[in-house]
């Protein structure tokens, strides 16, 4: 049993409407169902990419004025993985959401990126992995790329993703001087495809400022990471000594679940789709 992929990124919104223009009207993301509690809507679900997610949660409560900041411990950004870049830039452009000189910048690895706020000012990046050539000009969205932390002890943070959670660690890169960001391996790539860039987590060194981060905060609020068998998988956690959150429960979405947290307290949703759940059929 391991961990084979990214499944949903979840954010806690202060303005669904808005949120939604953003990541479907814009960003080009498809609304594919909503999930309710206690009789009242509780998430969005919104489809990247085949099995791949952003849950959008209502209800959030602004319990802090910056959303981002590079320092402060806790979620940081994500990125979604893009065929097309220009294109891309030029759709979210063409709604009023960046100004005409924001535009694509080459990566160290020869994609291109670039970075962008949401309506509740979370950082949203998009990436195309390069080269150009791979998509011959298709415009579409790959899914989830990675999801970034920035950490209060690195170190002990990719100790937890590798040793724990049985993830890869494939870089450290400095800036500086200095360690500034580690790379866990979570899948090769988020649709599958050799190509299209692979699946992490980012660590990022050097987290400082607290925040509070309960499940109301708005802001990035957990990450899905999916499992081929949640039910052996957490007994094999717990074994090796690691606190359970939430144990092993089979969702009203069919989807067999169970939640931990990293050592920053970041929330993990270990979850096993279901093949009649609602995300396995949208
Ligand atoms: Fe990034
Ligand atoms: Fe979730």
């Amino acid at each position: 049993m391991k961990i084979t992929g990214i499944g949903h990124n979840a954010i806690k919104v202060l303005d669904m409407e808005k949120a939604l223009d953003f990541y479907c009207s814009a960003v080009g993301m498809t609304k594919a169902f909503e999930l309710s509690k206690d009789g009242l809507p509780n998430i969005v679900y919104v489809k990247i990419a085949p099995n791949n997610f952003v849950e959008l949660f209502y209800g959030a409560v602004k319990d802090r004025d910056i959303n981002y900041a590079p320092d402060q411990i806790g979620y940081h950004h994500w990125c979604v993985n893009v065929t097309n870049l220009q294109a891309l830039r030029d759709r979210i452009f063409a709604r009023g959401y960046i100004k005409e000189e924001q535009q694509p910048k080459v990566t160290k690895t020869g994609g291109k990126n670039m970075w962008i706020h949401d309506p509740d000012g979370n950082a949203f990046e998009i990436l195309q992995p390069g080269p150009d050539s791979a998509y011959n000009g298709e415009d579409r969205l790959l899914g989830i790329g990675h999801v970034g932390y920035a950490c209060s002890n690195a170190p002990g943070s990719a100790a937890f993703y590798t040793d724990m959670l049985g993830l890869k660690l494939i870089r450290t890169i400095d800036r500086d001087g200095k360690p500034w960001l580690s790379y866990i391996a979570v899948q090769d790539s988020p649709d599958g495809r050799e190509g299209s860039g692979g699946q992490e987590i980012e660590l990022f060194w050097g987290g400082k400022k607290t925040r509070p981060n309960t499940w109301q905060s708005y802001g990035g609020t957990h990450l899905c990471l999916t499992c081929d068998d949640v039910p052996n998988f957490v007994e094999e956690l717990r074994r090796k000594g690691q606190p359970i959150l939430i144990e092993t429960k089979v969702g009203g979405d069919k989807n067999t679940q169970a939640w931990i947290e990293d050592p920053d307290g970041n929330r993990i949703e270990l979850m096993q789709m279901h093949p009649d759940s609602p995300q396995a059929k949208a």
